[in-house]
């Protein structure tokens, strides 16, 4: 809780902890741009050895590193296929064809996870009459269909069917911290079924900026061009980084936890009149209104004067996401008010 209100619209909302805080103010650093940031190169090894790639790269955001990654992966006037509800698709602004040229082809899923057949039919023919598929976009977990989990043979066999084809696979795992808790697997173990990999330090661990894309060692110098190019290069980022090798020592176990409070979210609020709430695979619970009078603004506006955020997030849909700003007391008061509100 900060500030006495519970706000759960994201696991983007934590704030710097204190030990977050010192760590960043001791920070070793140097001008990343003109040479190599120490604290940001430690990062960058780390976070490369965590999720058993070559090399990674830090970026200002989730967004610039996945069109980094469909930047080098595609040409201009190729297609990448893409889930239809995916991060890549609908809210980084028309970004690979902005930037890389690229058309998407989104494949609409059950819960976020594409199938190898749907990719397959999705992959272009190779004929003269239509475009040339170059890439191949996975989102795990995947946001909007309430933080689920792409399970493991789906990812290999997404990948076994793209390396028969040629094609690369880039991993959207801005939350692959929660996707490799809630599986029981490790980060390398998910990231081993993409050939280029972005995480988010600023979705649940509670870092104030950062994200990273991993890959083979040659693309990843390649991508160091990109970043510049989209204005992404930043001089002493060593103070961002040491933010992201404390939270990487201490806030990746609390993830369960979050799952665990997103589970009870859920089970009580489908048990609320008006509401039905899916059950979670990680700390995102969608929440639908049932009843003709819940409106999403009205019901998200009420709420925030009574101290509780969630987010409307289309016709009837609330989101709420459980991070480490939000404890057990939180979840209770939530629950509480939402109950107030809903009757
Ligand atoms: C699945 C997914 N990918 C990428 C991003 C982009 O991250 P950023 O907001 O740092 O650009 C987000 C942000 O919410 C996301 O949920």
């Amino acid at each position: 809780m900060n500030d006495g209100i519970v706000d759960l619209r994201s696991d983007t909302v934590t704030r710097p902890s204190p030990g977050m805080r010192r760590a960043m103010a001791e920070a070793e650093v140097d001008d990343d741009v003109l040479g190599k940031d120490p604290t940001a190169d430690r990062l960058e090894r780390r976070v490369a050895a965590l999720l058993g790639k070559e090399a990674s790269l830090f970026f200002p955001s989730g967004t610039q590193a996945n069109q980094a990654a469909v930047i080098l992966h595609t040409r201009p006037g190729t297609e990448a296929v893409c889930e239809a509800e995916s991060h890549v698709f609908h809210y980084e602004y028309a970004d690979a064809a902005w930037l890389a040229g690229v058309q998407l082809h989104p494949v609409a899923s059950e819960r976020g996870a594409l199938t190898a057949r749907d990719v397959a039919a999705a992959i272009r023919p190779g004929d003269r009459h239509h475009p040339v598929t170059t890439l191949v976009c996975v989102e795990n977990t995947h946001n909007m269909h309430g933080g689920s989990v792409v399970p493991m043979p789906v990812m290999q066999a997404i990948q076994a069917l793209a390396r028969e084809r040629s094609l690369p696979v880039h991993l959207d795992g801005a939350r692959l911290w929660n996707a490799a808790a809630a599986a029981g697997v490790s980060l390398a173990d998910v990231s081993s079924c993409a050939d280029t990999v972005t995480v988010c330090l600023s979705k649940g661990l509670g870092c104030p900026i950062g994200s990273l894309l991993a890959g083979p060692s040659g693309l990843i110098a390649d991508a160091w061009s990109v970043r510049k190019r989209l204005g992404g290069g930043m001089r002493q980022v060593g103070i961002l980084a040491a933010a992201g090798l404390w939270a990487l020592d201490h806030n990746l176990e609390g993830l369960r936890a979050d799952h665990e409070r997103a589970r009870w979210l859920a089970r009580e609020c489908d048990d609320m009149e008006g509401l039905r709430a899916d059950v979670p695979d990680t700390n995102i619970v969608m929440i639908h209104l049932e009843r003709e009078d819940l409106d999403e603004e009205a019901v998200a506006s009420e709420l925030e004067a009574r101290g509780v955020r969630i987010l409307p997030v289309g016709p009837g849909r609330l989101r709420a996401v459980t991070h480490l700003d939000v404890d057990d007391q939180g979840i209770e008061h939530c629950l509480e008010t939402l109950s107030q509100v809903v009757a």
